[in-house]
């Protein structure tokens, strides 16, 4: 056993995540000390600000402005990259491997788009990368993954893991609160990237649902060929309708082999009521795992936020530090697999779902006739409808539920419809899974 008395680490990034860190460090030391038998002292952080309080007694820690200070420091064994984005972060990283240090990030949107660059780099040179805190925050789901599930073929992961898109959801479907309000709220809560877009338009699931993928199915996975929708065209009504019928609307991260192909997409998903993920509000995630060995498989827990996040960022420091301590290093490749494959991922045209189909339909006779026959011509058949009140003349919602349909054929019906004169906007589409 290599002799280490200390593993030393230094924050980049001292803002949310980074003082949820920077507490557990200092807070939890003796227990952390206990679990691995030498201390983890946190020697530097840096961070363009470095004069704001952020309420944590610092003792012996230096405070920095620059980033270089802790990459280049020959005592540091572990940077810690908590600024986000993809520059300068990059950057510092592949500098921190480059100096044969280990790297432990949180930044799921550097990792879905440079992961592979980033894996290769560390592989090469021979340190880990630990990147726990990047999808669901303290859940340990790339773990578990990665380890307690390493006997199985991953066969689905449905999962709920963009803590500000649930929030919102929730109260809206809790509360009847407007989107825009509940967003605010989830901001000043610290659970928001700092482009919400990234949130609200589903691109956070879709880098965690690459990071995930390529775990779960030892594949590289280019981040354009995830298939994105995110919230912002959830109405009030299809909340109400979706009450109605007994489901709730998640934005679902879905990753699946089918025929040997991956199906990996991110959009607004209509769910029974009593699918376990459906009672999941709030800002917590929560992700169903299948696999063919254990069967099915539910991880549940705070998805954003200082201090799970904190969680997983810390446990990947003991995780690495474990292997140092006991000269056991690259014990576990960076990307989980020691041979990998290149699946690939099925386009969206080419999957099949059942469809909730929400039509703008002008309040008179033949029209429901009209609306179906389309569907009907283009293979679509319908489970069931609601149209809800009267206005003649006018336009009304009228809803169809589908059977099992095929999305290139839903696209192109869908097309044909909304140019319909009996059709007064166009069609709301939601994706069920059963
Ligand atoms: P914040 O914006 O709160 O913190 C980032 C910090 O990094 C800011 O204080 C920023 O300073 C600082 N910073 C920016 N550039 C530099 C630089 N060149 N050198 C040193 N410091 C710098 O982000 P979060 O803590 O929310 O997120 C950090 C990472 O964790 C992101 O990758 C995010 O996606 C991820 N993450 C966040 C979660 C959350 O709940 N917030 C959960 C899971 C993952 P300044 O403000 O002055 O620009
Ligand atoms: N913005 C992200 C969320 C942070 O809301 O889930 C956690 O990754």
């Amino acid at each position: 056993m290599a002799t280490k008395n200390s593993i030393n680490v230094g924050i980049i990034g001292f803002g949310t995540v980074g003082t949820g860190t920077a507490r557990i460090l200092l807070e939890n030391a003796d227990i952390i000390k206990r679990r691995l038998g030498v201390p983890v002292i946190l020697k530097k952080i840096s961070d363009l600000d470095v004069k704001r309080d952020r309420g944590i007694k610092l003792g012996d820690v230096k405070i920095t402005t620059d980033a270089k200070d802790i990459i280049t420091d020959p005592e540091i064994d572990i940077v810690i990259e908590l600024i986000g984005g993809y520059k300068p972060a990059k950057e510092f990283i592949l500098e921190a491997i480059k100096n044969k240090k280990h790297v432990v990030t949180a930044n799921k949107a550097l990792l879905a788009v440079h992961g592979e660059e980033i894996y290769a780099a560390a592989e090469k040179a021979g340190v880990t990368v630990g990147y726990e805190a990047s999808v669901a925050g303290g859940i340990p789901i790339l773990k578990s993954l990665r380890e307690g599930l390493a006997a199985n073929r991953i066969e689905s992961i449905y999962g709920i893991v963009n803590g500000t898109c649930n929030y919102i959801l929730t109260l809206m479907t809790n509360e009847g609160r407007k989107f825009d309000e509940v967003l605010k709220e989830a901001q000043a809560k610290g659970y928001a990237e700092a482009d919400p877009t990234f949130d609200i338009e589903g691109i956070d699931s879709a880098h965690k649902l690459a990071v995930l993928t390529m775990l779960a199915f030892g594949t590289p996975v280019r981040f354009e060929d995830i298939y994105t929708e995110g919230i912002s065209k959830i109405t009030p009504i299809d909340i109400e309708f979706a009450k109605d019928l007994g489901y709730k609307i998640k934005l679902l991260a879905i990753t699946k082999m089918v025929n040997n192909e991956i199906e990996a997409r991110v959009h607004p998903t209509m769910i029974p009521g009593d699918f376990p993920v459906a009672t999941v509000d709030g800002v917590f995630n929560a992700l169903f795992v299948k696999g063919n060995a254990v069967g099915n498989t539910l991880f549940y827990g705070r998805g954003a936020g200082d201090m799970p996040t904190g969680s997983a960022v810390v446990a990947d420091v003991m995780d690495i530090g474990r292997d140092i301590i006991s000269g056991s290093g690259n014990r576990m490749p960076v990307a989980a697999f020691r041979e990998r494959s290149q699946l690939k991922i099925r386009k969206m045209d080419d999957i099949t779902s059942c469809y909730y189909l929400r039509f703008s339909a002008i309040d008179k006779p033949g029209v429901l006739s009209k609306i179906s026959g389309v569907l009907g011509k283009h293979n679509i058949s319908i489970e069931s409808m609601i149209q809800k009140g009267r206005k003649e003349e006018q336009a009304v919602p009228l809803v169809m539920m589908t059977h099992e349909a095929l999305e290139r054929n839903v696209r192109v019906a869908l097309d044909e419809i909304n140019k319909m004169d009996c059709v007064g906007g166009p069609t709301m589409v939601i994706r069920m899974e059963q």
